[in-house]
């Protein structure tokens, strides 16, 4: 059985006292524990408050990004140690916006996996293919080709603190849900692609979908066999529609 999760991408919103607002409004609107695992990504600037904000409750802290080494002349970047300073236990690596405006390839995504292994961060890998991608039927190979490097090099037994999120990069920030059965499809594929590699550990590995998830559209992506939950943009920056999404999953 794997314990469904919902993340919230903050992405280059909220300030530090806007951050600690919503994170207040997320623990006291969720009450008692929820019936599934709850994940605040904040912006870095903001992980302390929020951290500070969800401590002693169920809620989780997540960067968006992280660098692979522990230290050094990288003028910009924030080291895996640096996270768990401030009371990150996960971390978004690879995000279709690292891959398309910063430059993120399977190559540095495998690099900052295997940091945040090396930590005790939980790596949520990001994979996803374009517009075009699917509309010329080259979906699956692109998102195999995202497993095969990002994941490059792991052990079945490291894929316990993976969480992977398929995230169509035509339906990030557009509206364009993929249907329960589209997303279903690709989670089926990249479960079978990892039963490959990694043997029967795959069944065990959380898959979430990311991609235009709101409150009225959260049941039937979670009904799906392979989907264990979702990441949120848009929606999660605000506390009513987030807790909407938790509260709809089923
Ligand atoms: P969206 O973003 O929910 O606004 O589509 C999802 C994401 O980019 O993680």
């Amino acid at each position: 059985m794997r314990t469904r999760v919902i993340a919230g991408n903050w992405k280059m919103h909220k300030t530090v006292a806007e951050g600690r607002a919503l994170a207040r409004a997320i623990r006291e609107g969720l009450g008692g524990a929820p019936s599934c695992e709850v994940i605040l990504a904040p912006p870095f600037t903001a992980l302390e408050a929020v951290g500070a904000e969800i401590a002693g409750s169920p809620i989780g802290l997540a960067a968006q990004n992280v660098h692979w080494e522990e230290a050094g002349a990288f003028t910009g970047e924030i080291s895996p140690r640096m996270l768990e300073d401030v009371g990150c236990s996960a971390v978004l690596i690879g995000h279709s916006e690292r891959r398309q405006y910063f430059g993120e390839t399977d190559r540095t995504v495998n690099l900052r996996v295997r940091a945040a292994l090396r930590s005790t961060l939980a790596p949520i890998v990001c994979v996803g293919e374009s517009l075009a991608d699917r509309e010329s039927g080259r979906h699956e190979d692109i998102v195999a080709q995202q497993l095969a490097g990002g994941l490059d090099g792991l052990t079945a037994g490291d894929l316990e603190r993976i969480i992977l999120a398929y995230e169509p990069v035509w339906a990030i920030g557009t509206g364009r849900t993929a249907s329960p059965e589209t997303a279903q499809e690709m989670h089926g594929f990249i479960r079978r692609t990892l039963a490959g590699k990694f043997g029967a550990d795959a069944g065990r590995v959380r898959i979430v979908y990311g991609g235009s998830v709101k409150p009225d559209n959260t049941a039937a992506l979670m009904r799906q066999p392979d989907i264990d939950g979702a990441l949120v943009g848009g929606a999660c920056l605000e506390a009513k529609s987030f807790l909407g999404i938790i509260r709809h999953e089923p």
